[in-house]
């Protein structure tokens, strides 16, 4: 239990998405660019580089053409984006994205807000997308928010999780990526959605696109790792949040997972230190201090130098230690 015993765990990367999406101050295009380069090369397998939504409704990604064209394409890495409907998908392709992430919601509520449609226009208009894009090549991966909880409905019936995967599976879509967009799933109940999941579609992808709103992210992963999970979004320094989610915060954090991960056993193919490079520059590119950990602590590999007045503190110590044995 709770051992990697060498078996691959995907990470992949959403903070120039999830991440820079929420922020407050635009982030330059070419810092952008220059940021998924490095992350390309840290051996991460997928890196959601942007959205192709609107620029009304995400300003802070209105260059996504520009971001997709001026980056390298590492080979081994899938570049990919979240796409709200046939627009976003045609724009996409005219940029070249490897992977096209549909995203809807659950949530009637959540979709309104987000989408400005309802859940079955959604519906209807990926699925157009996907029957327009799939003799393309190009891979197609359906993205459902708010699946373990909507911050403005509370909890979401489950029945509507299964119904909407069977929908966008059955459409053409390769796997499947279950959002808990802020953080309101618990270990057991991501334990009985992964295995609800694997029972019923054993063939597609299952990715679990986790947010550490309640601290409860990395508790998550685990609780899905231990049945079988193996895909998992996450955003370096843990930025990250839906800007029309009340109360949105960051994703489970890249390098805390990997960090984590490693130390278990599993094989994620990333190199943390390079990973920590990138994290470590977030700060200044934000402007603002983020979430993860790890870069902070450094990994748990890390040794410290002991202070050099613990050698008299260790000698007066073992005299005190030895003391009673020389007067008995
Ligand atoms: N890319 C760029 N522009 C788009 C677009 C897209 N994918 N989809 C629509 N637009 C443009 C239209 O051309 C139109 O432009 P105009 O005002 O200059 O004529 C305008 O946006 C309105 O189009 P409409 O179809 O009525 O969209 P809407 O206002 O109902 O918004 C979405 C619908 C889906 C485009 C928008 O809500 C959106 O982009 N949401 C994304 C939210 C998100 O990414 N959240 C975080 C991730 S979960
Ligand atoms: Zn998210």
């Amino acid at each position: 239990m709770f051992s990697g015993n060498g078996k691959r765990v995907f990470v992949q990367e959403v903070a120039t998405r999830d991440g820079f999406q929420i922020e407050a101050a635009f982030v330059p295009t070419e810092t952008k660019i220059a940021l998924v380069n490095e992350l390309s090369r840290t051996g991460l397998c997928k890196i959601e580089v942007t959205s192709f939504t609107s620029p009304k409704a995400i300003p802070a990604l209105r260059d996504a053409e520009e971001v997709m064209g001026g980056i390298e394409r590492v080979p081994g890495v899938t570049y990919a984006a979240l796409v709200p409907n046939m627009r976003g998908a045609e724009r996409a392709m005219a940029a070249r994205v490897d992977e096209l992430n549909l995203v809807m919601s659950v949530s009637e509520t959540h979709n309104l807000a987000n989408l400005r449609m309802t859940r079955e226009q959604s519906c209807i208009q990926l699925a157009e997308v996907i029957r327009a894009m799939r003799s393309s090549g190009v891979a197609i991966n359906g993205s459902l928010a708010t699946c373990f909880g909507c911050p403005m409905e509370g909890p979401v019936p489950e029945a509507e999780v299964w119904r909407l995967t069977g929908a966008l599976l059955e459409a053409g879509a390769a796997g499947i990526s279950l959002a808990d967009t802020t953080g309101m799933a618990h270990p057991a109940q991501v334990a009985h959605m992964v295995e609800t999941f694997r029972r019923r579609w054993p063939t597609a992808t299952l990715t679990l696109h986790l947010h550490n709103t309640r601290g409860i992210g990395l508790a998550n992963v685990l609780a899905a790792l231990e049945v079988g999970a193996d895909r998992f979004d996450a955003s370096l320094g843990g930025l990250g949040g839906c800007p029309y989610a009340p109360g949105a915060t960051g994703n489970v954090c890249t390098e805390d997972l990997v960090h984590m991960l490693e130390a278990m056993g599993y094989v994620t193919g990333v190199d943390l230190t390079r990973l920590l490079g990138c994290a470590r520059s977030l700060a200044s590119i934000v402007g603002h201090e983020v979430p993860g950990q790890v870069a902070k602590a450094g990994p748990s590999t890390d040794l410290h130098t002991a202070p050099e007045w613990l050698a008299e503190v260790r000698s007066r110590a073992m005299g005190r230690a030895e003391g009673p044995r020389e007067t008995s």
